[in-house]
């Protein structure tokens, strides 16, 4: 938390929910009195994106994320989903470099790159997500993962002044979906890399204005103590994302920081 940076929580609902439940879930938050000082943002599968666009509509203030995206506008490459048409469904933000898309989709730091950078063009907000395997942490060598992974996704995007458009997640791979969240501690020494990895490449200005959200198993009963850390700008849900009361009762817990 920090007065210079607005915090973020983001639901991430994977490839969970269809028309009907998307709609309803966020009709149900665009009702809801969520807290003013945290940003809310929500991102269903592909082609629900437009109803939740228009169920979010009454509220104003709920974003709407993609939670992948190609890097060209229009051509000849099928099944992708480009910058343009997700601003043509009313997308606000875009995921890009989540784990589970480098583990089974092939996302490498180069293609992570080309997203982030595309989704800039197009005034889109970027979540960008790193965070180490668990061999990884167990190894001592997270530190230079990290620093690897936002060094190779941002290094060709260097704003000219400080850009509020660039987020970024950590999600340590051990703690997604398995119930174990990382500590409040470890998620804080992770998240103070990550910001002098965000120095290091986009300068301090930068580094001090980007959100670093935490993911991982997080719940409504450790989203407090998380957020509660100096570096920890709120929280990336997958799961308790997908449910009206565990999702907004994190972003009441992540409120009671700022
Ligand atoms: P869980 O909250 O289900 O652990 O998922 C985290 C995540 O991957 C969000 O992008």
């Amino acid at each position: 938390m920090s007065a210079s940076r607005t915090p973020c929580v983001a639901g991430n609902w994977k490839l969970h929910h269809g028309r009907a439940q998307a709609t309803q879930l966020a009709s149900a938050l665009a009702q809801a009195p969520l807290a003013p000082s945290v940003e809310v943002v929500v991102a269903p599968v592909f082609t629900c994106l437009s109803a939740v666009n228009d169920a979010l509509a009454p509220s104003h203030r709920i974003g709407l994320a993609a939670q992948h995206v190609h890097w060209e506008d229009e051509g000849a490459f099928t099944g992708e989903v480009g910058p343009a048409h997700l601003v043509d469904v009313g997308c606000t933000h875009g995921i890009v470099g989540h784990s589970e898309r480098r583990q089974h989709f092939g996302d490498s730091d180069e293609r992570v790159a080309k997203r982030v950078r595309a989704l800039l063009q197009h005034h889109l907000k970027v979540i960008l997500c790193v965070g180490e395997t668990q061999q990884q942490r167990a190894s001592g060598s997270y530190g230079d993962v990290l620093r690897q992974q936002i060094r190779a996704a941002l290094a060709g995007c260097a704003p000219s002044a400080p850009n509020p458009s660039i987020l970024v997640a950590y999600e340590p791979i051990w703690a997604i979906g398995t119930g174990l969240a990382a500590t409040p501690e470890d998620a804080q020494e992770a998240h103070a890399i990550v910001r002098n990895a965000l120095a290091d490449t986009l300068g301090a200005e930068q580094a001090e204005i980007s959100p670093i959200l935490y993911g991982g198993s997080v719940k409504p009963e450790n989203a407090q103590a998380l957020t509660a850390q100096p570096d920890v700008d709120g929280a990336l849900v997958g799961g308790a994302s997908l449910r009206f009361e565990s999702f907004t009762d994190i972003i009441a817990a992540v409120a009671l920081n700022y």
